[in-house]
């Protein structure tokens, strides 16, 4: 452990307080993990961004602040591209705790960890599966996990094993695994992880649950008999598990119909109907101007309204982005508008879907804003594994 770990106790235990006290944290396996891991033995050098944008550097070892600041409730970022663009992050311990609780580990499980990163939550592994139990975690990058091997074992840590790996692909020398979880977005369940688990098996992981660029929801299932059961899908998103270490973060790297390069960065659309069109898109994406008037309330609630357009309209479902931010909404070949986080409607071609995306936000309102824990996933097999979309459950959502 740090020579921190005893000063920072009192910010360990006000931290996991507010997590329970905020319903993420919910029995005292994971809140005797988060007392008692440090984070600051495995995120030292960070930047955060706070509610308003504002970016500060951190470093544990120069700046009395940053204690504090590995301590608030938000995700670290520890490697960013030469560029500027974060490639490796600590995930919020509020979307932490919500996955680890949904991952129910035992004492004595082996688990398959996706996404080291800084090694905070193979940490908090390792404390819940205790000395009986095994973590194996996998990262892409080899730096990364260098570095958490030498972490771990200066902590005195012999239950992980870190390895450089493609997270597709599993680790199958280290199975069968009762649990699997990935702190990265594959575009489908992997099949190599479906035949790496025990009978029952939980999985839980950040998942794409439509073909649209960040179309995220984090899931959980079962898997038994070689098959995932009893999904369900909850808020969150990761960033995407990529077969390579990359170098572009900001163009989502799946399902991106048309891109055009900025010096501030890549602006780009992506639409389930936009997919057969490329020259469409290209030309929508040209168009894409915000709209005059923005919504009378803008949708707070993103995760929550994007399950909504998913659930209500898979077949338009449509995300956009630029080098300020992203919006949902909705695009066909002729019209395209997306809502952002500050609503303001971003809008091209006839006012078709502009039209039908006032209507959905406010039938979305007049519903109560339900978000992913409304929804029923399912699983479709393919090549290579299992698709994961979400729809209204019989008595749930309705809106036009
Ligand atoms: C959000 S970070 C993980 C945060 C980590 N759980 C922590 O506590 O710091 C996601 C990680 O997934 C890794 N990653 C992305 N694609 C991957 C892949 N195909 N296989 C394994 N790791 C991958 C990235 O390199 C990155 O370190």
């Amino acid at each position: 452990m740090t020579p921190t770990t005893h000063h920072s106790a009192p910010l360990r235990r006000q931290l996991t307080d507010k997590l329970s006290a905020d319903g993420f944290l919910r029995g005292s396996r994971w809140e005797e993990a988060f007392l008692a891991v440090p984070r600051e033995a495995f995120v030292s050098r960070f930047v955060l961004h706070d509610p308003s944008g504002e970016r500060a550097e951190h470093d544990l070892a120069t700046d009395g602040a940053a204690l504090e600041a590995i301590y608030t409730n938000a995700s670290l970022i520890t490697r960013h591209d030469a560029g500027g663009t974060p490639t490796s992050s600590s995930t919020s311990p509020s979307l932490m705790a919500l996955m680890l609780e949904r991952l129910d580990a035992h004492p004595g499980h082996r688990v398959l960890e996706i996404g080291t990163g800084s090694g905070y939550s193979s940490a908090l592994l390792s404390h819940a599966v205790g000395p009986s139990g095994h973590v194996v975690t996998l990262d892409i990058d080899d730096a990364l996990i260098a570095r958490a091997h030498d972490l771990h074992r200066r902590a005195g840590t012999t239950n992980v094993d870190p390895r450089v790996g493609d997270g597709y692909q599993g680790w199958a020398a280290g199975g069968p695994y009762d649990r699997i979880i990935a702190w990265a977005t594959p575009h489908v369940l992997p099949r190599p992880w479906m035949e790496q688990v025990t009978p029952g098996a939980v999985v839980v992981t950040s998942v794409k649950v439509a073909e649209v660029a960040l179309a995220n929801a984090v899931l959980r299932c079962h898997v038994t008999g070689g098959q995932p059961w009893l999904l369900s899908p909850h808020p969150g998103s990761m960033i995407e598990m990529h077969a390579r270490v990359l170098t572009e973060f900001r163009l989502p790297i799946r399902y991106v119909d048309a891109a055009r390069h900025t010096p501030q960065g890549p602006c780009w659309i992506s639409g389930a109907a936009l997919h057969a069109h490329p020259s469409a898109a290209a030309e929508l994406l040209r168009d894409l101007t915000p709209t005059m008037t923005p919504l009378p309330s803008a949708p707070e609630n993103r995760d929550g309204f994007k399950a909504w357009v998913l659930a209500t309209h898979p077949d338009q479902a449509a995300t956009a982005g630029d080098p300020e931010g992203w919006g949902i909404g909705l695009a066909g070949h002729d019209s395209a508008a997306v809502v952002r986080p500050d609503g303001t409607i971003h809008h091209a071609g006839s006012d078709r879907l502009l039209h039908q995306l006032r209507r959905s936000v406010r039938a979305w309102n007049d519903a109560g804003q339900p978000g992913f824990e409304a929804l029923t996933a399912h699983a479709h097999p393919t090549a290579e594994g299992w698709a994961v979309r979400v729809s209204r459950r019989q008595q749930g959502l309705t809106g036009p």
